[in-house]
């Protein structure tokens, strides 16, 4: 039977735990291939590990490391037990919609707690009248202990955004009671998530991590680290970054620690502990195929020696960079923890909030232009490249790594979603996209009928768990989607083309036709968008690359409905941007349209499009992709200019006018972004 409330549960969708090598356009590896019998060879291994602090030991000698395992938290039962039985009574009086079960120790924690008041067969009862969720393994194996089967569970990553997801449609959460068993730090990122699809939020705080009594052993192991006597160095939860963070904070070793650990090889359990080293300017070298102890000892071991010789022979330059992390973070010294990407400039500048310099990222910056690109579809189709979501991260991961630049946009086509339409879509190497059988008339709409793109499509939604795993929290990453009337022109015309002649004819003479289309194509790019958010997109970008081949009249009538309702149906958890081309004239429409940041190409002075706009809106450009022909001081006095007319407002996304042409020299791609990073330091 259903639970009640909340509609049909859903088991989650299981991200896949896969290690990502992050050397360039080198193979994913499965996590065994990554395996070594020379372990550590006599390497020394700092690790922060408490509750497992002897086992971790004992692990990392039985791989042939010298194990200096420091304690960096200890954990505080709550002095009273408020939360938690207050918990109990609403939890028997029905008034709970949904239970979030976070942590294994925590769930324990908490039934013991309770059940010395009511009966166990009472409490876990009215559970079942919930719709539940356990996060991992651990909470699943606790609830299972005491006799409960939780209806959904989540798997690795299992970290909050998984979570969010586990609780998508057609789960309904408007007006429902959601009570979250919380561990260690509230956990902000998922209560916001909750409660901005509706959900009121009761948090049960069960247990709280605190530093260590004795910090002698931490502030050791801290030195160790700073004076470079450590070679790999394991954090095992975010809270202990932070911990150790602000250790070495009040010691004030801070940077020498940092020093320290770029040194070092840094091995992270999993996405949220990544990220919040990265937060604190570190960058990390292995996460392990799987978020656990075991796994990252193992894999830590057989990749270290590799790892430290490539390390110390002269990192190499990315967006890894602990010096260029440091200076991207928004608040010096703030507690990161999985609320690191939600301050990463990118996402600050689509809410328009203040940033610590104008973030950049290139239209077509995965493209022929790039060797690493050529190399690949070389040995691949370019559909062939879309649908193998290995190597679409790949190259999605690589080029965003190359250029150093503040997000990814997955590796796909906005031409997708005519793959099940069956139109005969077709890239042959060099030409454009042509499209075999057009669209051209009420009986050819017939043909193409309703369409599943999000289901046709999830290889997408697969590239994009990949990419976001292996980016590990470090950038953004964009998911895209190609709007109505773009689209519909590939369709009508069969390809690209100059005058839209076929496709302004349907709409001027099969008005009806037309709406028809609009809509079918709306509706798909909808899904196929939010199917992209619950993969973990953190944002998305709706590309109406032709559309100022139409004047404002029509753009109203023919095209503004039709993207507006595909805006409006977006899970708005995610900001979207509105891209066009041409569009000087249709600025206030499509705004009207909708997007939190509308994208300029070069036909339009930046200033002004956004005193046009008006600043309630940010904006995204506006290079002339041709600028990167020229010489790097051009380059540079040409993203002065903008960069000025963009006058340090909150809200300004540095991009090109439309994407990298495929002559464009990567050195000079690479010195925009530098440039564009360095003039627009604040
Ligand atoms: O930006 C990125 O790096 C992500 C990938 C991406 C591609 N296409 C890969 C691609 C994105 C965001 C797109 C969007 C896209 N595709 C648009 C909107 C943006 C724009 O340029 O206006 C449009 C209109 C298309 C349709 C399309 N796909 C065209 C016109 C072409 C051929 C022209 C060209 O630049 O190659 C494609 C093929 C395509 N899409 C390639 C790539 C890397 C080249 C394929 C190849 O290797 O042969």
């Amino acid at each position: 039977m259903p639970p009640r409330g909340l509609g049909r549960p859903r088991r989650a969708k299981i991200a896949r735990g896969r290690f990502f090598c992050r050397a360039p356009m080198t193979p994913q590896v499965e996590s065994d291939a990554c395996g070594s019998a020379a372990g550590f060879g006599g390497l020394s291994v700092v690790a922060f590990e408490s509750r497992m602090a002897a086992e971790t030991a004992a692990m990392i000698r039985r791989h042939g490391g010298v194990a200096t395992v420091a304690p960096s938290m200890r954990e505080v039962a709550l002095e009273d037990h408020h939360a938690a039985f207050d918990f109990a009574r609403r939890l028997l009086a029905g008034q709970f919609d949904a239970v979030v079960f976070l942590t294994g120790v925590g769930t324990r924690e908490l039934f013991r707690i309770i059940a010395t008041r009511h009966p166990r067969a009472d409490l876990l009862e009215a559970l079942g009248r919930a719709v539940t969720l356990a996060r991992g393994p651990k909470a699943v194996k606790a609830l299972r202990d005491l006799g409960f089967e939780p209806a959904i569970a989540i798997a690795e990553p299992n970290t909050w955004r998984e979570v969010l997801a586990g609780l998508a449609p057609p789960l309904t959460l408007a007006g429902k009671r959601v009570a979250v068993q919380e561990y260690g730090v509230s956990n902000r990122e998922l209560i916001a998530g909750l409660q901005a699809r509706g959900a009121e939020v009761v948090s049960v705080p069960v247990y709280r991590w605190a530093l260590p009594a004795d910090r002698g052993p931490l502030r050791a192991a801290i030195g160790q680290i700073a004076a470079r006597s450590a070679d790999v160095v394991l954090f095992t939860s975010s809270s202990q970054v932070v911990n150790v963070m602000q250790t070495a904070e009040a010691d004030g070793l801070g940077g020498e620690l940092r020093r320290g650990l770029a040194a070092a090889a840094v091995c992270s359990i999993g996405p949220v502990c990544s990220a919040a080293l990265r937060a604190h300017g570190v960058a990390v070298d292995l996460e392990p195929s799987h978020p656990r102890l075991g796994h990252l000892v193992r894999e830590a071991a057989a990749g270290a020696a590799a790892l430290l010789a490539r390390k110390r022979a002269g990192a190499p330059r990315g967006a890894g960079d602990a010096a260029r992390v440091e200076a991207a973070l928004p608040h010096p010294g703030a507690v990161a923890g999985a609320g690191a990407l939600r301050d990463h400039p990118m996402m600050l500048a689509c809410r328009r909030e203040p940033t610590p310099y104008t973030p950049i990222w290139l239209m077509r910056q995965a493209g022929r232009y790039m060797p690493e690109y050529r190399r690949v579809r070389e040995q691949h189709g370019f559909l062939e490249m879309c649908r193998r979501p290995e190597i679409a991260a790949e190259v999605t991961v690589t080029a965003a790594e190359r250029l150093g630049v503040d997000a990814a946009i997955i590796f796909a086509d906005i031409l997708l979603p005519l793959i099940p339409m069956e139109v005969g879509l077709r890239y042959d190497q060099g030409a454009g996209p042509t499209i075999e059988r057009p669209v051209r008339s009420a009986s050819d709409l017939e043909r193409i009928g309703p369409l599943d793109a999000a289901g046709a499509l999830s290889f997408v939604g697969d590239a994009i768990r990949m990419a976001r795993r292996a980016l590990a929290g470090r950038i953004p990453l964009i998911g895209f989607a190609g709007a109505p009337f773009t689209l519909a022109s590939y369709l009508i015309e069969g390809g690209g083309s100059r005058q839209y002649q076929a496709t302004k004819t349907m709409m001027y003479t099969e008005p009806e036709t037309w709406h028809r289309l609009m809509e079918t194509l709306a509706r798909a790019t909808a899904d196929y968008l939010n199917m992209q958010i619950a993969a973990g997109a953190d944002l998305v970008q709706l590309f109406d690359s032709w559309v100022g081949s139409l004047g404002p009249d029509d753009y109203r009538r023919f095209v503004l409905p039709h993207t507006a309702a595909v805006i409006s149906a977006l899970n708005r958890t995610v900001p979207v941007i509105h891209f066009g081309t041409v569009t000087g004239s249709l600025l206030e429409l499509m705004r009207e349209a909708g997007g939190d940041v509308i994208g300029l190409d070069w036909r339009v002075d930046l200033a002004q499009a956004w005193a046009r706009l008006g600043y309630g809106v940010g904006v995204q450009g506006n290079l002339d992709p041709i600028a990167l022909f020229a010489g790097l001081p051009e380059i540079r006095r040409r993203a002065r200019a903008i960069l000025d007319q963009a006058a340090g407002r909150p809200g300004h996304i540095f991009n090109l006018g439309h994407g990298i042409l495929p002559e464009t020299p990567v050195d000079h791609v690479r010195a925009l972004v530098d440039a564009v990073h360095e003039m627009s330091r604040r």
